[in-house]
């Protein structure tokens, strides 16, 4: 019986996983397919609760992936799920929907992914007490980002010596400031409102060599333009880093055209690779180790589609 995978996005025929996930599945010797499922953000909350009903009523539906719409997702059918992992009750969000036999389970994976992310690209090593964390936009990839941090600072690992989270709004980061309360988020972080480009520079500019400043404000791919000006005054060695890998891309357009030596910029396509990864791991119960061979097989198929 061929299985269906289903993808909750908003432009979901644009993502490069329509050509990956068959490969994958080639690869992994599943005989599944993936079904598109495009919603306007803030989309009313029947279509996200119809969706979900489908999933579980149908026996061939194995799951699925949600992008834009997790915190919908899970606010408009939270009692469809029979289990929600940590993380997806902490974070009222869901990313990876899968199902126990009959029992449909709900998973927020984004703390885990995002954070396999960002080793990707300085390696935990690179946190040698005065590296600095910019998070430039307060909404869900950005808590998980923390939330992944603060899970490494539990286990003993090394992390970012600040983090300095901006947001357009005081309220959102308000929202921040309370689950880091409520999880005991012990890094030391400032809660930053700079909703314009000359707000974000100057907070850009205040941040220590060899910081990393990752834009997760969705500008670039979810609307256009980026968060900071085209002459954002990155501190010197700095990693500047886009959660997305598709769009646009502004910010990492403009970070390139300053033509410094000294600042790496990257995309977020390994960001994309892992949280697609886990999903398709957990989903078909297939242990997919982020350091291990069949990642890097998954992720070569996913460079060539
Ligand atoms: N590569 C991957 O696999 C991957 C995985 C996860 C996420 N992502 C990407 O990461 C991005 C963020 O995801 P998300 O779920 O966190 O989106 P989100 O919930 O829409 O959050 C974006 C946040 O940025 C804020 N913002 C917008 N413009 C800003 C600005 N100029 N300065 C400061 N803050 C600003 C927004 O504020 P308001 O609330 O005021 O609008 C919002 O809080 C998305 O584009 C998503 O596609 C990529």
């Amino acid at each position: 019986m061929t299985t269906t995978f289903s993808f909750f996005g908003v432009t979901t025929t644009s993502s490069a996983i329509r050509r990956i996930f068959p490969r994958w599945m080639a690869e992994l010797g599943i005989d599944s397919e993936l079904v598109g499922l495009d919603f306007a953000v803030d989309a009313p909350a029947a279509e996200y609760r119809k969706a979900v009903e489908r999933i579980k009523a149908d026996p061939q539906s194995v799951g699925g992936l949600i992008t834009t719409h997790k915190l919908n997702v899970l606010s408009a059918a939270r009692d469809l799920f029979d289990e929600l992992d940590d993380a997806a009750e902490l974070l009222k969000e869901t990313s990876c929907i899968h199902k126990d036999g009959a029992r449909l389970l709900g998973a927020a994976l984004d703390d885990r992914t995002s954070l396999l992310g960002l080793d990707a690209l300085v390696g935990e090593g690179y946190w040698d007490g005065t590296r600095e964390l910019v998070v430039l936009g307060a909404g869900g990839a950005s808590i998980a980002l923390t939330l992944g941090l603060h899970r490494a600072a539990r286990s003993g690992r090394p992390v970012p010596s600040r983090v300095i989270v901006t947001a357009r709004s005081e309220a959102r980061l308000d929202e921040m400031r309370s689950l880091h309360a409520e999880i005991g988020f012990a890094i030391p972080t400032e809660y930053l409102v700079a909703g314009t480009s000359t707000e974000a520079d100057r907070v850009v500019a205040s941040a220590g060599s060899g910081s990393v400043i990752v834009n997760a404000t969705g500008m670039g791919k979810d609307r256009p333009g980026s968060p900071v000006s085209e002459v954002a005054p990155f501190p010197r060695d700095a990693v500047v880093w886009d959660m997305n890998y598709r769009g646009e891309l502004r910010f990492l357009a403009d970070a390139r055209s300053q033509r410094r030596d000294d600042l790496r910029v990257v995309d977020g396509w390994d960001y994309f690779v892992y949280s697609w990864t886990m999903v398709v791991g957990v989903v078909y119960g297939i242990d997919i180790p982020a350091a291990g061979p069949l990642f890097d097989r998954l992720s070569e198929l996913a460079r060539a589609a």
